[in-house]
């Protein structure tokens, strides 16, 4: 789907890849970007709507989505990643609550919009959804493996409305959730283009780096997938 003449709201939309993505879908010609952020500040694109969006706040979360008339394409980009050891419940707690439960909400509440305009659902994970940094940020990734899941089952379960569900994979980005990693990192800019590529070119997984673009013909490829495509056809009753 190009989004060129259509409405797309992006969460986490204030800096790092958010910003970038939203800065992108203008370049591209979108038609309304919706700006979520927790503490949202004005545009000079008269294109770009502000939202006050906190994700894991049910009524903030109201609000927007009454506030919105058609939306094409629901980017969910917010996200949090702190360092731990898995020792503290409240440091997995966290992370579950904004990277998966914040994203289901935001999902759930968007996606009649969606539905209606028969668009697409962008969720921004990370290559730790498929492989953890156990050493560095176990919770992390943990709440990128549980979102994938989720953006797993939500593409199966509204295949059907024609509605489209694509997964973000990326690698190291330099944004402020990496400050001071002295690894290889691409710009935020670079990955928002190769979002808007992979969508326009209907990858249901979309790695956008340098980092992750090499795993994207052997994911496709993989039994991962290929058990994914299987169970997606498995309803009650069948055999
Ligand atoms: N940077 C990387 O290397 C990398 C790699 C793979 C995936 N990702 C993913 O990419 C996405 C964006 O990350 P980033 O690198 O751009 O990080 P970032 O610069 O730290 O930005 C995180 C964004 O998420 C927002 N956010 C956090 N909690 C929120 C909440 N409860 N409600 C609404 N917004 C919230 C932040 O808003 P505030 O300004 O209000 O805090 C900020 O806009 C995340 O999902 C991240 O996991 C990043």
């Amino acid at each position: 789907m190009a989004i060129a003449g259509k409405a797309v709201l992006v969460t986490g939309a204030n800096r790092g890849i958010g910003q970038a993505l939203a800065a992108e879908a203008l370049a591209r010609g979108a038609k309304r970007v919706y700006a979520g952020a927790r503490e949202p500040v004005a545009h000079p694109d008269d294109r770009v709507t502000s939202l006050r969006l906190d994700i894991t706040d049910t009524a903030q979360i109201q609000a927007a989505a009454n506030q919105i008339e058609s939306l094409d394409m629901l980017i969910n980009n917010a996200g949090v990643m702190l360092r731990d050891d898995l020792t503290d419940p409240a440091v997995l707690e966290h992370h579950l609550a904004v990277n998966l439960l914040g994203t289901h909400a935001v999902t759930q509440a968007f996606l009649p919009a969606v539905t209606r305009s028969r668009g697409a659902v962008v969720n921004v994970l990370s290559l730790n959804a498929l492989a953890p940094l156990p050493l560095l940020m176990p919770s992390y990734s943990v709440s990128k493996a549980a979102a994938f899941s989720l953006t797993q089952s939500l593409r199966a379960l509204v295949a059907g409305q024609g509605v489209r569900v694509h997964a973000v994979l990326p690698g190291p980005v330099d944004t402020d959730m990496t400050r001071g990693s002295d690894i290889p990192m691409a710009s935020p800019e670079s990955v928002a283009a190769a979002v808007f590529d992979g969508i326009d070119n209907g990858d249901e997984e979309i790695f956008p780096d340098p980092a992750s673009a090499p795993i994207a013909a052997r994911w496709r490829d993989s039994i991962g997938k290929q058990l994914e495509r299987q169970l997606a056809q498995v309803a009650l009753g069948s055999s």
